[in-house]
């Protein structure tokens, strides 16, 4: 199928809209400072997008000349693999680059200028899908670079989360989503056993990340699973019992990490004067009850563990939201497209909504929200399917990470792109790190 240019144009100018607006949100004195130790200040961000898109596509597949060595090098990649300190964090960037070393403003937007004009008239004109060709082969590296912006706008979206809230441009039409509304009932619903698919055909589909391929496929055996994602009101009382006084609940590494940072509560909550708030994009709630928890794979398992339950496996996740007794679906509620009726992402809302807000979108089963309202952890460690090949146009975006530390996270958030709403997509990141908008259900 010949590629559609005009629609690989559009896609490219919407995420670098999108992108504009989420820079635009900060005060310019946030702009060097650095929200979460493990990433990279701000300004990497805004010279890294345009530029892992220039050097992917343009330089490295269409083998053009590039535009300056210095700066695509400090803006070549967005997260240190080598970081092991895990959630203890280190100092300075990556990169190579020190604090102060990070160039001026209009140095970084020149370049991301350049950038984009270059990646604008190769996706319009180049020669960018080339078959038998490492990179462009069904235009690869142009998927990549795209799906590849939209992932990093939700990396944006958290590191903006920590940021204090004098330093964000509060959009005009803001309105956090109000709670207020009934608890839903705890209620499992029972999977029966069956196939889940996990990984999918490379050439079968548009695109897919090397971790998503090749085809596989799981048989899962029998399983209930919550029909809603844990809400602050549950964990609260998994807080109240002392869950985290007890190390019964956390595995060893989890009850270090507990005791050294003094982990009391999960990271997007806060304790003012003996009353519980969350920590929204632009203002302190109080703790709106009925809303999913966000927490680390770490906190979930030890809820888990207190509740009597467990995680589900990647395989559970997958037979629970796109499995049915016809055969499985491209989306929880069946094929149509994402649309906003089926639930909370494509940047639908800055803070998630009380559970169970979206019913259209239940899977077969009638299990609620798994895709949107966000991720939700899983139980399996983050590794390659048989058969893993990386992909040529980004050859370090999942091998570096199969390192037995990261959990696999299925779904979707709020910040979470449609484009990326596909069955077979996986999240992962490292179980103590509490940033990301996840959060979990239990399964028996
Ligand atoms: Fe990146």
């Amino acid at each position: 199928m010949a590629v559609d240019r005009s629609a690989l144009v559009a896609w490219y100018l919407k995420n670098r809209a999108r992108s504009r607006g989420l820079f635009d949100l900060l005060a310019e004195e946030a702009y060097y400072s650095q929200p979460i130790a493990l990433r990279h200040p701000i300004v990497f961000y805004e010279g890294h997008l345009p530029g892992f898109s220039f050097n992917t596509l343009v330089k490295k597949g269409l083998g053009r000349p590039g535009i300056d060595a210095r700066l695509e090098a400090l803006f070549a990649r967005g997260i240190d693999p080598d970081e092991k300190a895990g959630e203890a964090g280190r100092a300075g960037g990556a990169g190579g680059a020190g604090g102060n070393q990070w160039p001026s403003r209009d140095v970084v937007r020149a370049f991301a200028d350049e950038a984009d004009r270059q990646v604008i008239d190769a996706l319009a004109n180049g020669d960018i899908d080339q078959p038998g060709h490492p990179l462009l082969d069904r235009a690869e590296a142009a998927f990549a670079i795209l799906e590849h912006e939209a992932m990093h706008q939700e990396t944006l979206l958290y590191m903006w989360h920590r940021l204090p809230f004098e330093q964000k441009r509060r959009p005009a039409d803001y309105a956090p989503l109000v709670d207020g509304v009934a608890p839903r009932a705890r209620e499992r619903i029972d999977i029966p056993a069956g196939c889940a698919t996990l990984g999918v055909a490379r050439g079968t589909v548009p695109f897919a990340w090397d971790n998503e391929t090749p085809a596989l496929s799981a048989e899962v055996p029998a399983f209930s699973i919550d029909r809603h994602d844990v809400t602050n009101e549950r964990f609260l009382e998994f807080v109240d019992a002392g869950g985290y006084r007890d190390a019964d609940f956390w595995r060893p590494e989890d009850w270090e990490w507990v005791q050294r940072e003094q982990v009391q509560h999960p990271l997007f909550w806060e304790r003012h004067e003996g009353r519980w708030y969350w920590r929204g994009m632009f203002s302190l709630l109080p703790l709106p009850l009925q809303w999913p928890v966000y927490v680390s794979h770490a906190e979930a398992a030890a809820f888990a563990r207190w509740a009597g339950a467990r995680l589900p496996t990647e395989a559970e996740f997958q037979r629970a939201a796109f499995g049915s007794t016809a055969g499985e679906r491209s989306h929880p509620w069946g094929d149509a497209e994402p649309a906003a009726v089926h639930g909370a992402f494509d940047f639908s809302s800055w803070d998630p909504e009380p559970v169970g807000t979206h019913p259209m979108g239940a899977s077969a089963w009638g299990v609620e929200d798994l895709v949107g309202n966000g991720w939700e952890w899983t139980s399996t460690t983050f590794g390659p399917f048989p058969g893993f090949r990386v992909l040529p146009s980004y050859p370090e975006y999942s091998a570096d990470f199969f390192d037995g530390e990261h959990f696999v996270m299925k779904g979707a958030s709020t910040a979470t792109a449609r484009e990326l709403l596909r069955p077979t997509f996986r999240n992962w990141f490292r179980g103590r790190y509490p940033y990301v908008y996840a959060t979990f259900r239990c399964a028996v």
